[in-house]
């Protein structure tokens, strides 16, 4: 496959299939030029499903974040995971309160990858499997990875800020958060990774320790808090799915992650 062919199919797994080929060979179009006509894919055209989570890539008043957008304080509880490698920390997320739900969703994906995405908590679909990402927003997720060269089974890990359903699918409560927080800090440790990319709003505020909108976040490299590591912010794929539209701002976010990792050795992202 030639590589505009292939570009072209990266992109169409996205949803962004708006492209032309300029004299020349340059691509022009929804990449190129970030046009907003999207095509909606068949997965898109599928009846809407309950909302996992509302408002999870966009903008809200920054007086009305759900939780109050900041790292909590030091959760009262003084576990050490300092000693725990993957699996005594999967044990340990599994001995704790689950909270109401079916069991943890501690990460999946390759534990010495580069880059590890974060996002809110699990929906319904995952407290069922155990696994994160596994619903429609996952799958939009897969294929947005797919863009870039990525794949949880090759060279991104996936996990959450919470690691338990919260119920009804509401916003994580800043209480929630905290008690997951050490288990996320353990795996950055264990994982040292290049890169962390935060998806949606929740993840972005609470890794960033700030209250600022995402899309003011999003489209550049934050330093993470009291870590020399990077943090890319980017729509979370519910909001995407709901909005796809901004498909055309999420590929500029993914290409930042492929130039940063390199994925796309070909791509002139
Ligand atoms: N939304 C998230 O933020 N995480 C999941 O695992 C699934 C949906």
């Amino acid at each position: 496959m030639n590589e505009i062919s292939d570009r072209a199919r990266r992109l169409a797994a996205l949803g962004l299939t708006d492209w032309r080929i300029r004299p020349g060979g340059a691509l022009e179009g929804a990449e190129a030029s970030a046009v907003k006509t999207t095509v909606v894919t068949a997965h898109d055209d599928a009846p809407p499903e309950p909302i996992e989570h509302d408002l999870l890539g966009a903008d809200v008043p920054e007086t009305n974040t759900g939780t109050d957008g900041h790292v909590p304080p030091a959760a009262e509880d003084t576990s050490d995971l300092s000693g725990l490698d993957w699996d005594g920390l999967a044990d340990w997320l599994a001995g704790q309160d689950h909270r109401g739900a079916t069991q943890p969703v501690f990460g999946i994906g390759a534990r010495e990858a580069d880059v590890l995405i974060v996002g809110e908590a699990p929906g319904a679909n995952e407290d069922e499997k155990g696994v994160p990402f596994v619903g429609r927003a996952g799958q939009l997720l897969d294929r947005m990875l797919f863009a870039i060269g990525c794949s949880r089974e090759t060279n991104v890990y996936i996990t959450n800020i919470c690691k338990f359903r919260p119920p009804d699918n509401r916003d994580p409560t800043a209480a929630e958060i905290a008690a997951d927080w050490p288990v996320l800090e353990r795996q950055i440790d264990l994982m040292q990774p290049r890169l962390v990319v935060a998806v949606g709003r929740i993840a972005a505020q609470t890794l960033l320790n700030c209250k600022t909108p995402l899309g003011k976040l999003r489209g550049r490299l934050h330093q993470y808090p009291q870590r020399d590591l990077d943090v890319l912010v980017t729509y979370h794929p519910a909001y995407l799915l709901r909005s796809p539209d901004q498909k055309h701002k999420a590929w500029a976010d993914l290409k930042i992650i492929a130039r940063r990792i390199g994925s796309l050795a070909s791509e002139a992202a």
